[in-house]
């Protein structure tokens, strides 16, 4: 998707060339006298009952006197950028399936500033992703090839850096989106350490799989001992982006990459089950957030480890009670095989230090505690690091990909206590989500260290079941606010 920056002077949308103009009116903004056609058929709309400001109102027109693009489509939307995100939606809704593929985009009541511009890049993406992997029946993939941000010329600057940045955050996005898509059985780790390559082919990132042999090698027997079940080999997907100086600190990002989730033999029920194939959104959302700064060709050094397996049942798999030695040393007794998330990025956490990074961030689909806490709007942040706390919250609200920071006082580790290892990996039902990263939080002290449990936000469930692409957007404005620029 192309996006640009257009300069208009007084009048000039009523002259912009394009397929489509989008006029949003934000609020109740009154359109500028210079506007007069546009303003002639906004009235007559009104007048009639057609169109009013109410917030999600959309309205099509075609061939209106005095406007050069033969389609304009009036919309209107709450103030702020979620209000202006789900008046873009709506209209944005009618336009993907015609034959538009130059839109213009004109907002009025609302400062053409770079956030605004990255709003209009988001709701592009999530109008034109379409999943057609095991669907090809799905539809026509959407036309819209061109948009173009019309606005004040002294807006131009700010509003190319949001949409250069948000035209990374859209590639990022959709490609988290789509691999959480993918069901268990065309998304395996294999087929997930085969997509990191490709991308890395693609955009100049150093990509290295260790295969089984290479963690048992290195002592990685808490990751093992998740695949344990499973005829599906496990990947521990190394993927490196260089775009600061050598000796620069990295950020790594550690993603949960459970293709499927059954539990094991801590089965999980069969209702929903299905859902457990975005068990490795954590994973999808490194990928993504690599292919973004990668696209933006950021100057930052950045490092993407993936455990990637299967959670089975079987002959061999992990049963209640047994007892792993981590990579780091520290040994853990397995009471619920269901618990394997934090069992696979204990070890990454530890293979993270070799990187001596500025910060470590694991993003997973921990715990459906997480979900009955925050519900789906906002992923849990866990961190006992204030400054990068407000960091990855800033990242968060400015990309309008929320969190929300919950606690890790040293109390609620005292409920990973076991008699015959190091520590259990479950504790009391009570505060799941909190016992979860206190468990992480074990293998994390040699450097500055959160996470970020997704699990109510990288999927949506209901009619428009399937994956979010989050928290892709907070993870790039965090990772782009360490480069160097
Ligand atoms: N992948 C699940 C967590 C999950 C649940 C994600 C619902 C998305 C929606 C995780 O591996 C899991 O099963 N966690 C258990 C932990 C429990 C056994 C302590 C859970 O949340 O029930
Ligand atoms: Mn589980
Ligand atoms: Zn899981």
């Amino acid at each position: 998707m192309d996006f640009r920056f257009q300069a208009i002077a007084a009048g000039g949308a009523c002259k912009q060339d394009a397929d489509a103009l989008l006029v949003l009116m934000v609020g109740d903004a009154a359109l500028p006298a210079a506007d007069a056609a546009l303003k002639a058929a906004l009235d007559a709309a009104v007048s009639r009952g057609d169109f009013s400001s109410k917030p999600g109102r959309c309205l099509g027109l075609h061939a209106v006197p005095g406007m050069k693009a033969p389609r304009l489509v009036l919309a209107a939307a709450r103030a702020g950028q979620r209000g202006i995100k789900a008046g873009l939606a709506s209209a944005l809704g009618a336009i993907k399936s015609l034959g538009v593929t130059r839109l213009a985009v004109w907002v009025v009541g609302a400062p053409t500033d770079a956030a605004l511009a990255e709003t209009i890049t988001s709701a592009v993406g999530d109008a034109v992703y379409l999943y057609t992997h095991t669907k090809p029946s799905a539809g026509e993939p959407s036309r819209l090839a061109k948009v173009v941000l019309l606005g004040d010329k002294s807006c131009g600057a700010v509003a190319e850096v949001g949409l250069k940045r948000g035209a990374a955050v859209l590639i990022g996005t959709n490609l988290a989106r789509e691999l959480a898509n993918r069901p268990g059985n065309h998304c395996t780790p294999t087929d997930l350490a085969d997509e990191v390559r490709k991308l890395g082919r693609g955009s100049g990132l150093k990509v290295d799989v260790l295969e089984r042999k290479d963690c048992e090698k290195l002592g990685m027997g808490s990751f093992l001992s998740v695949s344990r079940g499973s005829h599906e080999p496990p990947k521990f997907i190394v993927a490196r982006w260089q775009g600061a100086g050598k000796g620069d600190a990295p950020v790594v990002l550690v993603g949960k990459g459970i293709t499927f989730d059954t539990g094991g033999i801590s089965l999980k029920p069969a209702a929903e089950m299905d859902e457990m194939k975005y068990d490795m959104g954590g994973a999808a959302s490194v990928i993504g957030t690599l292919a973004a700064v990668a696209a933006m060709k950021a100057r930052v050094n950045l490092v993407a480890l993936i455990p990637t397996c299967e959670n089975m049942p079987g002959g061999a798999a992990t049963k209640p009670g047994d007892v792993v030695t981590s990579l780091s040393g520290q040994t853990i007794e397995i009471l619920n095989t269901d618990a394997e998330g934090r069992l696979i990025l204990c070890d990454a956490l530890t293979y993270a230090e070799r990187f001596k990074p500025a910060a470590v961030v694991d993003i997973a689909t921990l715990t459906g505690a997480c979900v009955v806490a925050l519900g789906h709007v906002r992923s849990g942040l866990f961190t006992p690091d204030d400054q990068l706390a407000d960091q990855l919250l800033a990242a968060g609200e400015a990309a309008l990909d929320p969190a929300w920071r919950m606690p890790v006082d040293d109390e609620y580790d005292d409920a990973l206590k076991s008699n015959f290892a190091d520590m259990a990996n479950v504790g009391p039902r009570s505060g799941g989500a909190i016992t979860a990263a206190m468990f992480l939080k074990r293998f994390a002290g040699k450097f500055r260290w959160a996470h970020l449990d997704v699990a109510g936000t990288a999927w949506k469930s209901g009619a428009a079941k399937g994956g979010t692409g989050r928290p892709v957007g907070l993870l790039t404005h965090f990772v782009l606010a360490q480069a160097k620029d």
